[in-house]
């Protein structure tokens, strides 16, 4: 059985910088209520026009990671994309990718996991290097979300938090034994799947059709909707369970971590899994400050900025968690 590890990391946001204050002009909400209740002070919103969808922010983290990996992108042997914001309905981004790329034929295999997608997608690609069917797979987390955004004071408690952007990783095989992705630990309750959802168009609910015919502006159904303090509370229990059981499953404890890298959803829920194990502020990355959560793309933007701050050591112990709509959550991890 091969390992598999990290081997190049980048991320991409757009420019275009969304203040808490600039939200404030078009919405009833203002920066003191969304800094005390999530932490963000600004996100980045794409500009229509400018180019940028969820494919192409995602080649543009892909290409910025493929160099750090020090391969050529014909190396690459499978691609795997995770979003909740994909350019079209079908296909997904990922064959986009392997076009956007020049990649020969590969396989492309979209994840929809949303928040914890990009912890699910790492998993997917760990198991295709541990087979030994792959060497190198390419794994992308990327949304567009704020022009599917209720942007007015209806949809506030929703759209001040997420932000665009998007984030890649090459992972690779490795045949340094005891380094790289130790583990990873995927979950889901489907019982709750639509506390945090976005429901039309879909084949379920609200067909398309329905939605051509009825014609109705104050339909809220294809706007995403949050259950905000259920999310919270289901969150903060499945981000201690689910770390535990990666650091359980190879006989280590909280005080081994040398880096929690949580999934950016508030917060005040990475504080107050900081506070649970007892980790410093050096031991837990945030940056949601800078980009609300970006949901699939928010772990591998923040891995990424915290390798690049050179706060990812070798050697060091590494955790990614992530919860979020489905319920689906998850953990993996690294020594670097
Ligand atoms: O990434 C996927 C997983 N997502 C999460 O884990 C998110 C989990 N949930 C949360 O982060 C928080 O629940 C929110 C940040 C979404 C909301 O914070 P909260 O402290 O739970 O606030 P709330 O929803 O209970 O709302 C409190 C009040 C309400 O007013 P009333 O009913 O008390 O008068 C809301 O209408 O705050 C109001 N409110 C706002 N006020 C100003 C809601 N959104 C806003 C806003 N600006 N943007």
């Amino acid at each position: 059985m091969y390992n598999s590890k990290i081997t190049g990391l980048g991320y991409y946001v757009p420019e275009n910088v969304i203040t808490n204050d600039d939200l404030s002009k078009i919405m009833d909400t203002n920066d003191a209520w969304i800094q005390e209740r999530t932490g963000i002070k600004e996100r980045r919103h794409v500009v229509r026009g400018d180019g940028d969808t969820t494919t192409t922010m995602g080649v543009k983290a892909a290409k910025i990671a493929i160099e750090r990996a020090k391969i050529d992108k014909d190396d690459i042997d499978f691609i795997v994309f995770a979003t909740l914001s994909p350019d079209y309905y079908f296909p997904g981004p990922g064959v986009l990718v392997q076009r956007d790329l020049g990649i020969k034929t590969v396989g492309a295999l979209d994840v929809r996991n949303q928040c914890s997608g990009f912890i699910y997608a790492l998993s997917v690609a760990d198991q295709f290097i541990k087979s030994g069917m792959y060497k190198n797979v390419l794994v992308i987390g990327s949304e567009l979300h704020s022009h599917g955004l209720d942007m007015t004071t209806r949809g506030r408690g929703v759209s001040v938090i997420f932000g665009d952007g998007a984030g890649a990783a090459v992972l690779s095989r490795s045949e340094d034994k005891g380094k790289g992705m130790l583990s990873s630990h995927l979950h889901s309750e489907g019982q709750h799947a639509e506390e945090l959802s976005l429901i039309a168009p879909g084949m379920g609910k609200r067909w398309v059709t329905d939605i051509i015919e009825d014609n109705d502006p104050n339909d809220e159904s294809y706007y995403p909707h949050m259950n905000g303090q259920f999310v919270f509370k289901n969150a903060v229990v499945r981000f201690s369970e689910v770390i535990m059981e990666g650091l359980k499953k190879n006989s280590l404890k909280p005080e081994d971590i040398d880096l929690l890298v949580p999934h950016q959803a508030n917060l005040r829920i990475s504080q107050f899994i900081q506070n649970k194990f007892g980790l410093g502020n050096d031991q837990v990355f945030n940056n949601i400050m800078k980009y609300g959560n970006t949901t699939a793309a928010s772990i591998p933007i923040a891995l990424t900025e915290a390798w690049e701050s050179g706060k990812v050591k070798d050697g060091d112990l590494v955790v990614l968690a992530a919860f979020g709509s489905g319920f689906t959550w998850g953990s993996v991890i690294i020594r670097w």
